[in-house]
């Protein structure tokens, strides 16, 4: 793709949003597996089938629903990205992260990405929530490489604030007010879509992962080139591999993150007010 077409095609894909809905978003999430719901609190939802939208890749994971959801969440002007893409998939890094673009396109100051994640660190428990601290980028990938465009971003963007001290803190504050512990780690972001080894666990701990997940990473690195402020959570679906004596499955995290839910959907509402 050279430079220009990528700039047209964000234009093109925004201008579609913008004409469908009517909105001029502020804030956007991206919900991971199993998290979609909150587009549900949407008041006065326009859905927007990424299949209808120009340049906007489909997404074939079970649980990944495929569209945007425009419209306001305690009367901030939202948008919602329910379900996302993901590198295993066959997209390249710059496929996966085009949304983001065209999030910031329409006037995204702030994204809140969340995913399901396998627990690393071993004092955490299936079910917790984890506000990402930071990430290792293990993925091999980057949506950035090629030539930059200046009007997209710097060629070597800063990531020693990729996940908003400010934001975290927020999600720290309204986690305490609803009587919850939040954890907060670091996010390990592997290219998948095979669960891991023990032994590559093992390594993460070493290296400082507190949770292991596919996804994420891209998007984050494109938010910042962006200069978006990112907040992130992990919702811990399952222990990473090895450390409880089970297998891996994905039915095992579609289950947890019906069950979390609840805490889930509260802590973000709650954020997405005190923003
Ligand atoms: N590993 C990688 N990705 C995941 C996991 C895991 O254990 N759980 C949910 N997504």
């Amino acid at each position: 793709m050279s430079e220009t077409t990528v700039i047209q095609k964000i234009q093109e894909a925004a201008a579609f949003i913008r004409k469908e809905t009517g909105i001029q978003p502020q804030i956007g999430l991206i919900l991971g597996s199993g998290l979609g719901v909150l587009a549900d609190l949407i008041e006065q939802p326009i859905v927007v089938d990424y299949s209808k939208i120009p340049h906007f890749p489909v997404s074939t994971v079970e649980g990944h629903a495929g569209e945007l959801v425009v419209g306001t969440i305690q009367g901030k002007p939202v948008l919602v990205m329910k379900g996302r893409f993901h590198a295993y998939e066959g997209y390249g890094a710059d496929t996966v992260s085009f949304p983001v673009r065209v999030m910031k396109e329409l006037g995204v100051q702030t994204l809140i990405v969340t995913n399901a994640a396998g627990g690393i660190n071993t004092s955490y428990q299936v079910g917790d929530l984890m506000v990402i601290s930071d990430h290792l980028n293990l993925t091999n990938r980057n949506p950035l490489i090629g030539p930059n465009d200046n009007a997209l971003g710097v060629r070597f963007p800063d990531m020693s604030e990729a996940y908003s001290k400010r934001l975290r803190k927020l999600a720290h504050d309204v986690a305490a007010s609803q009587n919850f512990k939040l954890q907060e780690g670091v996010y390990v972001g592997l290219l998948g879509p095979n669960y891991e080894t023990p032994a590559e666990i093992r390594m993460f701990r070493t290296l400082g992962g507190d949770a292991v997940g596919m996804s994420t990473v891209p998007e984050v690195i494109v938010a910042r080139h962006a200069g978006i402020d990112v907040l992130g959570f992990s919702c811990i679906s399952n222990m990473a591999s090895g450390i409880l004596d089970q297998p891996l499955s994905h039915d095992e995290v579609m289950e947890t993150t019906e069950k979390v839910k609840p805490k889930f959907l509260k802590l973000v509402l709650g954020i997405i007010k005190a923003l």
